[in-house]
């Protein structure tokens, strides 16, 4: 239906006869000569209609988003558009075929957009009409030949693994589905594909990798859908050291591709310990500083009760120290912040502004000279405190260093800042269920030296685990796997399983460590949120063609809805009203 596409044509093709199809982004009408903003997939082509054309009162009846078919002659334009790569040139119409006409669109087809995200999603498919999402999904199908290609190159081999299987433990609710076949059965929706590809080890394929949907019933975020794509990848034969590289040879072949960007290896690795103590977060954003500060020496000679107190409980006080900070926040504002501190279970956020050489703030009553002598600080640092146990007092201060660092315009937009976190604990204590549970998932392997610690000392016990980190976000974790099968049963043991919990969830896996299982790990990264890093997107909704709203609803389909009374009766379901 055409001989060029709408981003082609340039000065050389003048007096070329061509065809061109696409929607109407603008029709002007200068009372004469009536222009049209021709738009494909590809680009804008400007078509002019001239009065005495045969065609023009079709072009007088034309609006946006018709689909039409233009046959003309290019010309070089008079008043030429430097933004648009077809800028020098037009074409002069000489038939104007109308393909289908369209009514007017609950939101502009342009790359700003002020629609509601209700509107945006309840008609997807002209959000995704907009030339900025059609950037994002070409981007993302580049990412993923890029990745196809990096791994097949490098022997890895893609392999399918079911949707509709067994519940795999991680650590959020699974998605069931009923059988029909046998009433009162479920199968869960793989939530990774975790077990499946271990199993491929046991097979003996060696290398696999799989661009593959999961899903989670978990409350949604910016960067959470209830169903998103990994890039998964395990090995067998192949320590940490061996699958990391890897993965950053992969992300500089996706950053090469999609952005032309030179991302630098080898990453830099941060033990967890560091990660929390420094940056409070496991997923530090290190295109900033303002790193988190050990003040309990500084508190402990500072007359001050809860200072006191909270240190001889063998808790700490720390604090980040914000340049500039003190004419930046004022009182109401350091309120905001207070609140904030205490989302993340701090009592309280001391603070101190230094100013002209002198403190003033919650708690500068209580300092002595020689304590103001020894608090290091410049003039116009604000300090924020949190007196707490060392956990409280990190994410609560690494949630303000975000928050803080946002506000001031403290983060290097054009930075991709990767880095792994690695000595991970391998346990985690769940307060709630009064047990420990595993920190990743009860597949990963001890340290050397650590397997006689899952029963007796939990706690001390560090996971061969690593995370990928990017600007904050994390956007993979893997670990090196248990392949022995007394480890693996002391691992369930340490989680609070017992010997028919087992039995009844993972026997066909606890069979398979039974037949020869090479040793082997391997690791998952989001995909979304690699592109949605990559697009610099706010959310990973701008990167899913038909995600879901944060109330895990689709606005334009409407799922879920309800289903017939005949097929909750097939599958033996009664719902409770
Ligand atoms: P994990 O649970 O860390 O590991 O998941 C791996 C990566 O998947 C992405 N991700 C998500 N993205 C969007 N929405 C979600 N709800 C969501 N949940 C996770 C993150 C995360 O880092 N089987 C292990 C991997 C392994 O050990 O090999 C696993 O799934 O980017």
């Amino acid at each position: 239906m055409r001989t060029k596409n709408n981003n082609e044509l340039r000065i050389e093709n003048i007096g070329e006869q061509v065809t061109l199809v696409g929607w109407i982004a603008k029709v002007r009408n200068l009372g004469g000569l009536i222009f049209i903003d021709l738009r494909d997939r590809y680009g804008i082509t400007q078509i002019v209609v001239e009065p005495d054309n045969k065609y023009y009162e079709v072009a007088e009846s034309v609006k946006n988003e018709y689909v039409i078919q233009v046959k003309g002659t290019v010309v070089e334009r008079s008043n030429k558009n430097p933004n648009l790569p077809t800028g020098d040139i037009e074409v002069v119409c000489e038939v104007l075929e109308v393909i289908n006409t369209a009514e007017t669109t609950p939101l502009l087809i342009t790359d700003q957009t002020d629609a509601l995200e209700d509107t945006r999603m309840k008609y997807r498919y002209l959000d995704l009409r907009r030339p900025v999402m059609q950037k994002n999904f070409i981007l993302r199908h580049k990412a993923m030949m890029a990745i196809r290609n990096f791994f097949d190159k490098l022997d890895f081999v893609e392999i399918e693994t079911p949707i509709l299987g067994k519940s795999t433990p991680e650590g959020a609710r699974d998605y069931l589905v009923p059988s029909r076949v046998h009433h009162g059965s479920f199968y869960a929706l793989p939530q990774s594909p975790q077990m499946y590809k271990q199993l491929l080890m046991v097979a003996g394929f060696e290398r696999y990798f799989q661009i593959v949907k999961c899903f989670r019933d978990e409350d949604l975020r910016a960067d959470r859908q209830m169903e998103f794509t990994q890039i998964d990848v395990e090995m067998s034969f192949a320590d940490e050291e061996t699958i990391q590289r890897i993965i950053e040879d992969m992300l500089v072949a996706v950053f090469k591709e999609t952005l032309n960007y030179d991302v630098k290896t080898p990453f830099i690795k941060m033990k967890y310990d560091d990660a929390m103590n420094l940056y409070g977060s496991d997923k530090p954003d290190t295109r900033f500083e303002m790193l988190l500060q050990d003040l309990s020496d500084w508190a402990s000679k500072v007359d001050f009760k809860i200072f006191q107190n909270i240190l001889a409980d063998n808790g700490v006080v720390k604090a980040i120290i914000i340049p500039g900070g003190a004419a930046h926040y004022s009182r109401k504002e350091i309120d905001r912040l207070t609140e904030i501190a205490k989302k993340y279970q701090a009592q309280g956020l001391a603070w101190l502004k230094y100013e002209n050489g002198d403190f003033s703030g919650s708690i500068a009553k209580f300092l002595s000279d020689e304590n103001k002598q020894e608090l290091k600080v410049s003039d116009g640092d604000l300090v924020l405190i949190v007196a707490s146990t060392r956990d409280i007092a990190n994410t609560a201060l690494g949630a303000l260093r975000l928050t803080v660092a946002r506000e001031l315009n403290m983060i290097d937009e054009s930075k991709f800042n990767f880095l792994w976190v690695v000595d991970w604990p391998l346990f985690e204590y769940n307060e709630e269920e009064g047990r420990y549970q595993a920190a990743h998932h009860p597949f990963t392997a001890p340290k050397a030296g650590d397997e006689g610690k899952l029963l007796t000392d939990p706690d001390k016990a560090r996971a061969r685990a690593y995370d990928v980190v990017l600007n904050g976000f994390e956007l993979g974790g893997g670990s090196i796997r248990i392949h022995d099968q007394k480890v693996q049963a002391d691992m369930f043991k340490a989680i609070g399983l017992n010997a028919e919990e087992v039995e009844r969830q993972f026997s066909f896996f606890v069979n398979a460590l039974k037949y020869g299982t090479p040793p082997h790990g391997g690791i998952a990264l989001g995909l979304d949120r690699l592109m949605m890093i990559i697009t610099k997107s706010p959310s990973l909704r701008d990167v899913i063609a038909f995600p879901k709203t944060a109330n895990a609803k689709c606005p334009m389909s409407e799922a879920p809805t309800p289903v017939s009374p005949a097929q909750l009766k097939e599958l033996g379901i009664k719902v409770d009203e």
